[in-house]
């Protein structure tokens, strides 16, 4: 897309207002960007869309719409390059809250990734799937004590502590249990990610993990904090923890935010870690050999988005942390990071049918389809951008600046804030938002009592539906009144 300053604003249907800049639109709108479309997404010689050798036009008369289309070679492919990049002497965690599935579970197994899960509906999809348990990480602020002893219980690898409470709260199970249970400790290292508020997850201000920096003496006291002792909460977090025998601290944690295109939050991230694990060794003669830098790496949504590639990244974060590690004259701990959006994310695409075509002269035309919010409340949420494309058909019409807007009762239900779409758009074609993999599906919800809808992977011309639609028994199921 070419950008022109246009400071008359966006009158014409020809620009897209964009930080103050407006994008003309792209000379061809059929063509299917690869920056954003899963990889086996094609134009069909009938002008459709086709994805893991399937039509979409077929796909919707089988499966209905909304539909989420998630491309299972392009999902498999990459966990092999996250995996391939960070090598075996590193770990790769898939964030399971990006979307999980029994299916998605078993091909991050046979794929070699490790997986996330924060909370107990997670765990029991993967322990179902088959997911080795010492493979699992259980993450979250407040776990309840079923969650911890359902994860204790299962041998999970490790659990990631996030408070003083929870520390005394996994050692009692653990105890109770007979098991000593490999522990982290998420820490927040103060670094603000360059991201939307809301997602970015380590600055001090936030409910997440224990700061490093800080006094513990002047922020709390009793089981909040420990007036005499030096250092932030975390130094007193692993204090508490190393006294424990039912638990085995093996290594720190800390995650920064999502949709993180720079590695530079990343390094500041692994410098303040690495001064922790230094303290630790000055104060209690024990190197940690571990280090997680949580997940948050983008994607693109946009053609506008430019991500690294897995195994710059990975030759990235592995020079921060081995730079600063013997730059402390530590021994180099064994690196893992938690990736969710930029493994699942650009593998699917939501399709819609268009219900309505409304233009507003002068304005902009407002294109009605059967989801929305229920479906992908990321735009309503975080402000979050997409692009979609006329699937069921190509078409030389001229682009028409268009708001893809939801169903439901709300008017911030908006799909697609600013996008161009061919004029001759008409009820009933079929629209696709593709980078819908990640928090989508994950993130729906009844709202208008709404059925989420399914997940159908596609590969090699077969579909197997791996999350059924929700039916109206479904919800009529569960309002017992
Ligand atoms: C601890 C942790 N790890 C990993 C992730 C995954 O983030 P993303 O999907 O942006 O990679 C999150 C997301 O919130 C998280 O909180």
């Amino acid at each position: 897309m070419s950008r022109s300053a246009h400071p008359a604003g966006p009158r014409h249907a020809d620009v897209l207002p964009e930080g103050g800049h407006y994008v003309a639109p792209p000379t061809d709108l059929n063509v299917l960007d690869p920056r954003v479309w899963p990889q086996t997404a094609t134009r069909t010689s009938t002008g459709s869309v086709s994805v893991g050798g399937l039509d979409v036009k077929d796909l919707a008369e089988e499966f209905g719409t909304p539909l989420y289309v998630l491309d299972e070679a392009d999902f498999r492919a990459r966990c092999r390059a996250w995996r391939d990049a960070f090598g075996d002497d590193a770990d790769v965690f898939y964030a399971g809250k990006a979307f999980l599935s029994r299916a998605v579970v078993r091909w991050l197994t046979e794929e070699g990734l490790n997986l996330d899960v924060c909370s107990g509906g997670e765990l029991s999809i993967a322990l179902a799937a088959g997911m080795p348990p010492e493979r699992i990480a259980l993450h979250g602020n407040n776990k309840s004590s079923a969650e911890i002893e359902q994860a204790v219980g299962a041998g999970v690898g490790r659990i990631v502590l996030d408070s003083f409470q929870e520390i005394a709260r996994v050692a009692h199970i653990a105890d109770r249990l007979g098991r000593r249970q490999p522990v982290q400790i998420r820490v927040t290292v103060g670094v603000e990610a360059h991201t939307h508020e809301f997602i970015a997850t380590a600055h001090e201000d936030q409910k997440f993990g224990l700061a490093l920096a800080g006094d513990t003496s002047s922020r709390s006291s009793g089981d909040r904090g420990h007036p005499e002792a030096p250092g932030g909460p975390a130094a007193e977090a692993v204090r508490r923890v190393l006294k424990l025998d039912s638990l085995e601290l093996v290594g720190i944690h800390s995650h920064i935010g999502s949709q993180i295109f720079d590695t530079s939050g990343f390094e500041v991230a692994a410098h303040r870690v690495v001064g922790l694990l230094t303290d630790i060794r000055d104060e209690h003669g024990v190197e940690l050999p571990e280090i997680d830098l949580g997940g948050g790496l983008g994607i693109a949504y946009t053609p506008e988005d430019d991500p690294s590639e897995p195994h710059e990244i990975a030759v990235s974060l592995r020079k921060i942390v081995e730079r600063e590690c013997r730059g402390a004259g530590l021994s180099v701990p064994r690196l893992s990071v938690e990736p969710g959006r930029a493994v699942i994310g650009p593998s699917a695409c939501t399709v819609y049918e268009t219900g309505t075509v409304k233009e507003l002269p002068g304005l902009r035309t407002y294109v009605s389809v059967d989801g929305g919010m229920s479906d992908n409340v990321r735009t309503a949420l975080y402000d979050a951008e997409y692009t979609v494309s006329l699937v069921s058909r190509s078409s030389e019409a001229s682009p028409m600046l268009s708001r893809v807007v939801g169903k439901h009762c709300e008017s911030g239900d908006i799909v697609v804030r600013d996008a161009f779409l061919p004029d001759d758009l008409a009820p009933g074609d079929l629209l696709a938002v593709p980078a819908t993999g990640a928090y989508c599906r994950s993130m729906a919800s009844n709202y208008n009592h709404a059925l989420r809808p399914p997940v159908v992977a596609v590969r090699d011309g077969e579909a197997r539906v791996i999350v059924r639609r929700e039916t109206e028994e479904d919800l009529l199921r569960l309002d017992v009144g």
